[in-house]
């Protein structure tokens, strides 16, 4: 149990007012959670203190080396007024596998979601009131010995901040176009794939600026070895409902473990569908849309929920998926994400975590 020292603003900033222009990470709550950690003494010091910049000397190792490692959260604003996370084990373990690979110190899970509460807790006025809208939680383990040698580092910081976010897509719900990266790869077998590393995204962003300026709102990855098999978008992994069953590519090292793409698994499962995690060729995406089998395709993700996709974009070659609106399953599973998330629906799989008044 972690012992957390607060210390509150004395200049809260002004809340949004329109929180129908929040958009996504834009704009900060008034404080974040800090914790050090120094080789041989562990992690030490955890903190609440006020939002702000944090001093670091020019020769910080993250700086030059990228050893950082993420999660994405929400907390979500019942209509009772309860505030409430999802699934926020999965989380915690997902950032220790990621630690593991980047050879940071993990965080226990029982800290980690303390830690989360607790941020959340301070400052539960900043999660948003209107529908659709939450407080995104960034948590994030960055390494700050200061030097250039390239060695895992024996001081971090983990850090939480929280920002009241609308949807990830300009689009919200509307189906989005996605372009697939034919030339350009995000992961390959033994790299770093199946993480939630900032490197990850860093060699993502040029094949997303590219696709971005013809007018896709993101990238679809294919494996890196043989370009041929999808695995997943910039932000969000994927499905595909093929002839009445869902694919989506199995989380073998090179694509992320979401956590909402294994709850849309469970759900989709409880309600008879068969779900194939394994490769799926892109070629027989593109062949299943010429013969009207295509039925729907949507993304999964934690800022994203679930995103229907419209149209695929591959080698000049479109695949147009049903009538270019949302489909039935894809709108049933945001409903029944979205439905737990808010409150809406009761919890019938256990993943809704209250965050009661501590603070
Ligand atoms: C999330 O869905 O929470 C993510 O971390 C994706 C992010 C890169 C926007």
């Amino acid at each position: 149990m972690l012992d957390i020292k607060i210390t509150r603003t004395a200049s809260p900033k002004a809340k949004p007012q329109d929180e129908s222009k929040l958009g996504f990470g834009k704009i900060f709550s008034d404080h974040m959670f800090v914790m050090d950690y120094t080789a041989g003494q562990g992690w030490h010091d955890a903190r609440i203190v006020p939002y702000g910049p944090f001093q670091i000397d020019p020769a910080t190792t993250v700086l030059h080396y990228a050893q950082e490692i993420f999660e994405g959260m929400k907390a979500y604003r019942t209509a009772d007024g309860t505030i409430q996370l999802f699934r926020p084990d999965c989380n915690a373990k997902r950032m220790q596998d990621s630690a593991d690979r980047l050879c940071i110190p993990t965080i226990p899970e029982e800290d980690y979601i303390q830690a989360v509460k607790a941020i959340v807790d301070v400052d539960r006025d900043w999660v948003p009131h209107a529908d659709g809208a939450s407080l995104y939680i960034r948590p994030f383990v960055f390494a700050t010995d200061v030097g250039l040698g390239v060695h895992a580092s024996h001081h971090y910081t983990f850090c939480i901040i929280c920002s009241p976010s609308g949807a990830y897509y300009a689009e919200g719900i509307n189906p989005v176009r996605i372009y697939v990266e034919d030339d350009y790869i995000r992961a390959a077998p033994g790299l770093t794939g199946f993480t939630k590393c900032g490197g990850n995204y860093a060699a993502s962003i040029k094949a997303g600026e590219l696709a971005e300026e013809q007018g896709y709102a993101q990238v679809l990855w294919l494996d890196g070895v043989e370009k041929k098999y999808v695995e997943e978008v910039g932000s969000m992994n994927i499905m595909f409902k093929i002839d009445g069953k869902v694919y989506t590519a199995a989380t073998v090292g090179t694509v992320l473990p979401g956590v909402t793409r294994r709850s849309c698994i469970e759900l989709l499962k409880d309600w008879g569908y068969e779900v194939i995690e394994g490769k799926l060729a892109i070629a027989d995406v593109m062949k299943a849309a010429q013969e009207g089998k295509l039925e729907e395709v949507f993304g999964t993700g934690t800022a994203a929920v679930v995103s229907p996709v419209k149209e695929l974009v591959w080698k000049g070659e479109h695949a147009y998926i049903g009538d270019g609106k949302i489909g039935p399953v894809t709108q049933k599973l945001y409903d029944t994400m979205t439905g737990m998330q808010w409150g809406r629906l009761p919890d019938t799989k256990g993943w809704i975590v209250p965050v009661e008044k501590v603070y």
